[in-house]
């Protein structure tokens, strides 16, 4: 196979091919680098073909995880080129002058995300256990460290004075909640009170309303997921629990409160990143205006984008979202599986990529090789 030569000279064009990596697994297991990540960007970018990372992971603003991945992987990246789970949060305007609850991440780094997207009032469950803790029993072991980020709630919760109640109008899970315990509990007072009006219990939600001949929501608040990953690929050599297991926790104790799925109580909710369609239409706009941006240091026509090759450890975000996403564009998403990950090597994926290869350096050398 054609070794990948740091040409000279770049091309004079930008090549009518691009990539899309996944993060975790990929390019690094939690705060080190892959062997041959760098390696494998840098070439990408000594020849002037376009990259974005696309990640289910989050935590942070993008800018700050843009320069963090930078300096690990010493590969000049910007926000252009970067989408991880909750940017898409950063469009939904209906929701910046409400009141929400923001959940998951260390401390409160996803408040200050939300915060530097718009949202005007952003409460979090630390603010809630420290102004009432008593709401959740088990975790007064770690009730001082809460208070050392949480802030006052924009209203108190008083269940007798619902008009001036602290009143939740969604819900966003940012990153992987690190209290389940806590987060189940406010989660699941939330979802089942009347109106999203912490305090109160409704008795139009859950297994009470399908008693009362029926399932109808008083208002529950929408709940949005960032990242449906039931295992990643972290530091230790096994997958880990993301936040789609924190989400099929919870979806166990919503059952079991309400009766569930099988008692036509589903719970209301929208699963937002890979392997979801919404995730891969919004990273294609980011990397085609990164490529067009590219394009502007060369100068002359740019070719339509013909193939993104969507480089990825998890066949069940990575693989099924690269091979079942229809671009709109006419562009060819071919999926490419990495075995230092989440995907055991000798094993049969989930779902079939188009390639399987070692770690992201193979994948480049691949690909290159494909586009001749
Ligand atoms: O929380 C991060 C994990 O879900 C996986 O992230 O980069 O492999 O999509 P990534
Ligand atoms: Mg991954």
């Amino acid at each position: 196979r054609r070794h990948l030569q740091h040409e000279a000279t770049p091309p004079s064009k930008i090549p009518e091919f691009a990539f899309a990596f996944d993060i975790d697994g990929v390019l690094v297991r939690s705060s080190d680098p892959l062997p041959r990540a760098h390696k494998a960007l840098s070439y990408l970018q000594s020849q002037r073909i376009p990259f974005i990372l696309l990640t289910n992971g989050g935590g942070k603003h993008e800018s700050e995880r843009v320069a963090d991945l930078s300096s690990k992987l010493d590969i000049p990246l910007d926000t252009s080129m970067f989408v991880q789970s909750h940017t898409p949060f950063a469009d939904m305007h209906e929701y910046k002058e409400k009141t929400v609850l923001v959940m998951g991440g260390d401390e409160d780094h996803c408040r200050i995300v939300a915060e530097r997207y718009g949202f005007k009032t952003v409460v979090t469950p630390g603010d809630i256990f420290t102004a009432y803790p008593a709401v959740w029993p088990f975790s007064q072991q770690i009730l001082e460290h809460y208070k050392s980020f949480s802030r006052p709630l924009p209203k108190p919760i008083l269940p007798n004075e619902p008009e001036n109640s602290l009143k939740i109008d969604a819900v966003f899970v940012y990153n992987d909640p690190r209290d389940w315990g806590l987060d189940i509990q406010i989660l699941q007072d939330v979802l089942l009170s009347h109106q999203g009006i912490l305090g109160t219990w409704s008795n139009k939600n859950g297994k009470s309303a399908y008693r009362n001949k029926g399932f109808q929501q008083d208002g529950q608040p929408p709940l949005y997921f960032s990242n449906p990953d039931l295992l990643w690929a972290a530091k230790y050599h096994l997958p880990r629990l993301g936040q789609g297991g924190f989400r099929e926790a919870f979806e166990g104790v919503w059952a079991a409160l309400t009766g569930g799925p099988s008692a036509g109580v589903e719970l209301q909710k929208v699963v937002m990143g890979k392997p979801h369609e919404p995730t891969y239409r919004f990273a294609e706009k980011r990397l085609i205006a990164h490529r067009n941006d590219l394009n502007k240091g060369v100068g002359g026509e740019l070719d339509l984008l013909k193939r993104v090759y969507m480089v990825g450890d998890n066949p069940e975000s990575d693989i099924l979202g690269g091979n079942s996403y229809k671009s709109p564009n006419g562009t060819d998403w071919a999926s490419v599986l990495v075995q230092t990950g989440v995907y055991m090597e000798g094993t049969v994926p989930a779902h079939e990529p188009r390639m399987v290869v070692g770690d992201v350096y193979d994948a480049v050398q691949w690909a290159v090789a494909q586009e001749g």
